[in-house]
């Protein structure tokens, strides 16, 4: 029987102490439970965001970086749930405000009048769940428009996740080298994957605000790197305890230590 050659360093994990192993082990069952956690939250905060929650969509991703292009919260409330709360001229003169820039002198001339009178015996700012309409600076809140994650906000993110997500893949990724996985090279390539989608994944982040079609790149290298993270833990997982070497690999158990004199 022909044996193969093995990197002088290699050691497959039936071959490291117990205590490494149990370590390994304990190491990739909170890592996954973090990775399911991670899921949920981003299905959660993301999934809504083109109007339609409970898929996540390209949709999805390119609102959530780029805005939903719609008019501002006071206005799509006017025109939709809001709409029977004023007639509709008073409801026009408040759309047009906004449309035409929404300034202070217009809004104490015209606006406040129009939400003291139909709007503040919701909206005073008692109930913690409903916009606060109460002033200038209240109202300028519900007409921003929505233009997406601000680069601000990219860039806390960006930082958190290249930091973050590089030690969960360098982890996981020293954990894999001890598998037994052929040929050489695909080994190595899913070691290198999940780095190559993060630094996609984070800079299309970015190239979406420019550039629409951008979102399929966050999406494809988000699934790359979910991908090689399920195989290189089920894998380890799996080697860990149940995997035999095969015999031409295995290498012949090592000598014990002469007693000590
Ligand atoms: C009878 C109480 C009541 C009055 C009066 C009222 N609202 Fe509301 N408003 C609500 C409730 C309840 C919600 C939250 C539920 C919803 O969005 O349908 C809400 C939600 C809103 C929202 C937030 C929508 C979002 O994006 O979440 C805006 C903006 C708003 N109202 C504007 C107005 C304006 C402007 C007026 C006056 C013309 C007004 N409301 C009058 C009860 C009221």
């Amino acid at each position: 029987m022909k044996t193969e050659s093995l990197h002088q360093l290699y050691t497959h994990y039936s071959e490291l102490p117990y205590s490494q192993r149990v370590l390994y082990t304990c190491t990739l069952l909170v890592l996954g439970s973090a990775y399911l956690f991670a899921l949920i939250y981003l299905f959660h905060s993301y999934s809504g965001r083109d109007g339609n929650p409970g898929d996540l969509t390209y949709e999805d991703v390119v609102v959530a970086y780029t805005g939903s292009g719609k008019g501002s919260r006071l206005e799509s409330a006017l025109r939709g749930p809001m709409a029977t709360m004023l007639p509709a001229e008073e409801s026009s003169s408040v759309i047009g405000w906004v449309g035409e820039g929404a300034s202070q002198e217009k809004y104490e001339q015209v606006v406040r009048p129009i939400m003291d009178k139909r709007c503040m015996s919701c909206h005073d700012g008692s109930n913690p769940h409903l916009p606060n309409l109460g002033g200038f600076d209240n109202i300028k809140k519900v007409i921003e428009k929505d233009t997406g994650t601000d680069i601000f906000t990219l860039v806390r993110v960006s930082h958190i996740h290249l930091f973050g997500l590089t030690f969960v893949f360098f982890i996981i990724g020293l954990m894999f080298s001890h598998a037994y996985l052929r040929p050489v090279w695909l080994k190595c390539g899913i070691v290198a994957l999940p780095f190559v989608c993060l630094v996609l994944d984070v800079s299309s982040w970015y190239f979406t605000k420019l550039y629409h079609p951008f979102g399929w790149v966050v999406m494809v290298a988000g699934g790359g790197m979910g991908m090689s993270f399920a195989f290189m833990w089920c894998t380890t997982m799996y080697q860990l305890w149940f995997y035999k070497l095969p015999a031409t690999v295995a290498r012949p158990e090592r000598t014990p230590l002469p007693p000590t004199a």
